[in-house]
């Protein structure tokens, strides 16, 4: 069997396990994989076979995934009854989030294992990866020897892709506040001699002595009490020239959202605010309706930036 059917017999195996436990949610994910796989059959292979091979590796069966994945569907229907009778997130502060989810590795397993297949499950983050590696290649010239921050990676995705991209590239950098998401991103980037380092850290503990090229923050605005404040800290550590990639969603309760964006101007005006320049913008919203009906109903809107000094 060549890679291709492995990893869509996996695909297709996960969403039979969602199924069994969650028949309604697996026909949504059972189309966007139809879609995925109709319109990018050779990306989703490749992340997709990154999914299966991380799973594999910890001998975790789909139905282990699958359930881990329900539980955070769980969690967000909860968050979501709580977001839309009060019109705010329920976790109040950072501090609430590292105490119950950061720090917490019975949570943040299950939650960064639904994170990690949602990504090659949900269109809007499939949609925004597409999108990123197609900017790539428009951001510095081939051969380029970048340097390259990572904060909050995850699951290494966008690091992954960078890093193919930029291949080339002299320095990547990975800070997270977890060690549950840094052994994740390890486990799917690995090691490049010296030119890979991981440091658990908070951002706003990391060191402003060093300048990137390329910095990616992916849905980790959201996650802050002064979203401002570490915008300010990065365009210092932004070479002249530099870029800087942010996503993250407006209208997107989960158990360590904390801070509120409810539009795509908000966001905007953040990064005008920070002292950057939007020079590339797109968004995708989590279903598939019409924008002015998603925008209506307060539909998860995931934004995508690349800014400059
Ligand atoms: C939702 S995940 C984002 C994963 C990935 N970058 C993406 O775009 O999908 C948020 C990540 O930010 C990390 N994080 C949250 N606050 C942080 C902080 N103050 N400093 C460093 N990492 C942080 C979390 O541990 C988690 O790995």
């Amino acid at each position: 069997m060549d890679t291709t059917q492995n990893t869509f017999s996996y695909l297709r195996d996960l969403v039979e396990q969602i199924s069994k436990k969650d028949k309604l949610h697996s026909k949504k994910i059972s189309a966007n994989i139809s879609f995925l796989t109709e319109h990018y059959p050779e990306q989703i292979n490749e992340l997709a076979g990154l999914v299966s091979m991380y799973f594999d590796n910890l001998h975790l069966t789909s139905d282990r995934v699958a359930s881990d994945y329900l539980k955070m569907i769980n969690d967000m229907r909860t968050e979501g009854l709580y977001f839309y009778k009060y019109g705010k997130y329920r976790c109040e502060n950072q501090r609430i989030a590292n105490e119950y989810v950061y720090s917490k590795p019975e949570v943040m397993t299950y939650y960064m294992n639904a994170l990690l297949v949602s990504q090659i499950m949900w269109k809007h983050h499939f949609n925004m990866f597409m999108y990123f590696q197609k900017s790539l290649k428009t951001l510095f010239p081939d051969d380029s020897a970048v340097t390259i921050l990572d904060i909050g990676p995850g699951h290494g995705f966008f690091s992954y892709l960078t890093k193919k991209e930029f291949s080339n590239y002299s320095k990547l950098d990975i800070v997270d506040i977890s060690d549950t998401s840094l052994e994740m991103t390890k486990t799917i980037i690995g090691y490049d001699a010296d030119k890979i380092r991981y440091f658990k850290k908070d951002i706003f503990e990391y060191d402003d002595s060093n300048k990137y090229d390329f910095i990616v923050l992916g849905e980790v605005l959201e996650h802050l009490d002064e979203p401002k404040q570490i915008l300010l800290k990065l365009s210092k550590l932004l070479n002249p020239g530099g870029f800087l990639w942010v996503t993250t969603p407006t209208n997107s309760p989960a158990l360590d959202h904390v801070h509120l964006f409810t539009t795509k101007e908000e966001v905007l005006a953040l990064m005008n605010e920070s002292g950057l320049r939007t020079v590339h913008s797109c968004n995708y919203f989590a279903e598939d309706m019409t924008e002015e009906a998603a925008l209506k109903n307060k539909i998860t809107n995931l934004i995508g930036l690349f800014c400059q000094n």
